[in-house]
């Protein structure tokens, strides 16, 4: 039985669905021969600490009760550095202004020789270049399938499904709030103010859903890709973004009587990286109703391949999250 040490830094959404999976999956884990040992869990106001294993279904359940993990007073730099395992999950919330306390935490994470896998967008979204510089210089592996289209395998299907093909362009929806806002104003004939709110009491939308409706959250994901497929050292603020905040239920109604739908649409073809609100045709693959996301990757050889599903919620990032922590646990 090969034991795999993890932290959960950050105990929101993303890092309850990485530990609700693992205590879940433990069974099917040992069959397989990995024994998933959670070591360190921080959040805001503290931390647990245990060498031998978290008992994760009472972290969890004191997390509910008191609103945090907390046990002990040490923070989330202390597990990374001094507490002894193999994988940091930084799960902490997403800071586009200065990717902080992610940011940090990832740096950390690497001087002290151990992987990150990751949800947190900001970090990648400003600094993605030196991040990978900091895990290849230290022999480690840098993680990030969460951080796009919560549980769509978009990184896994172009860097392992898809390689040795040669990416010639990406569009997608990458963005499940303006998604599901323009799919029930379109059908349902809502107002936008509604469905704003509809979307976050589904517990989709960005803490400040500014992020969803202006197109920035769309970006961030925009850049992660461009930068990890296309080897960019771009940032959110290179791309050329449009949100959906000017379009009218009038615009909706009469794209619908052509047979169109209109979608927020990411584009990364060469150097050019656009978010905006575009007609796509009823039957294209990327008209994808409600939360869901959609990514259509161009190829050389494999030509056209559009894969669709759930972009955020709890479970299905932790989805993503559980895969990287497999694929070092295989390969390391
Ligand atoms: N606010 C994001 C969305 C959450 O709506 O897609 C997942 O990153």
């Amino acid at each position: 039985m090969k034991t795999v040490r993890i932290s959960i830094i950050g105990f929101g959404a993303v890092g309850q669905g990485v530990a609700r999976s693992i205590l879940a999956k433990r069974e099917d884990l040992n069959k397989q021969g990995i024994d998933l040992q959670v070591v360190g869990i921080s959040d805001s106001k503290g931390s647990e600490i245990n060498a031998g294993g978290i008992n994760l279904k009472s972290a969890l359940e004191r997390k509910k009760n008191k609103g945090t993990v907390a046990k002990g007073k040490e923070n989330a730099l202390d597990i990374i550095r001094d507490v002894e395992h193999n994988i940091v999950v930084e799960a902490t919330p997403t800071n586009i202004e200065n990717g902080e306390p992610g940011l940090g935490n990832m740096f950390a994470a690497f001087e002290a020789g151990r992987h990150v896998v990751t949800s947190n967008k900001g970090p990648l979204a400003l600094r993605f270049k030196e991040l990978k510089e900091a895990a290849e210089d230290n022999g480690l592996y840098f993680r990030y399938e969460a951080t796009v289209g919560g549980a769509v395998p978009i990184f896994n299907l172009i860097h392992e499904a898809l390689a040795g093909n040669t990416v010639i362009g990406i569009e997608g929806i990458l963005n499940g709030t303006t998604n599901y806002i323009l799919t029930r104003m379109a059908e349902e004939r809502m107002p936008y103010e509604l469905v704003l709110k509809e979307a976050q009491e589904l517990g989709i939308a960005e803490a400040d859903p500014t992020y969803d409706v202006e197109g920035i959250d769309s970006a961030c994901k925009l850049v992660i890709i461009a930068n990890s497929v296309f080897g960019q050292d771009a940032t959110y603020r290179d791309v050329e973004v449009t949100g959906i905040t000017k379009i009218t239920p009038e615009a909706l109604e009469l794209a619908n009587k052509n047979n169109y739908v209109v979608k927020l649409v990411c584009e990364a073809r060469g150097n050019g990286l656009t978010v905006a609100p575009r007609l796509v045709p009823k039957r294209h693959p990327l008209a994808v109703g409600g939360t869901l996301n959609v990514a259509s990757i161009l190829t050389d050889l494999a030509g056209r391949i559009t894969i669709s599903g759930k972009g955020a919620g709890s479970i299905e990032t932790a989805s993503s999250i559980l895969s990287d922590i497999l694929f070092i646990a295989r390969n390391s």
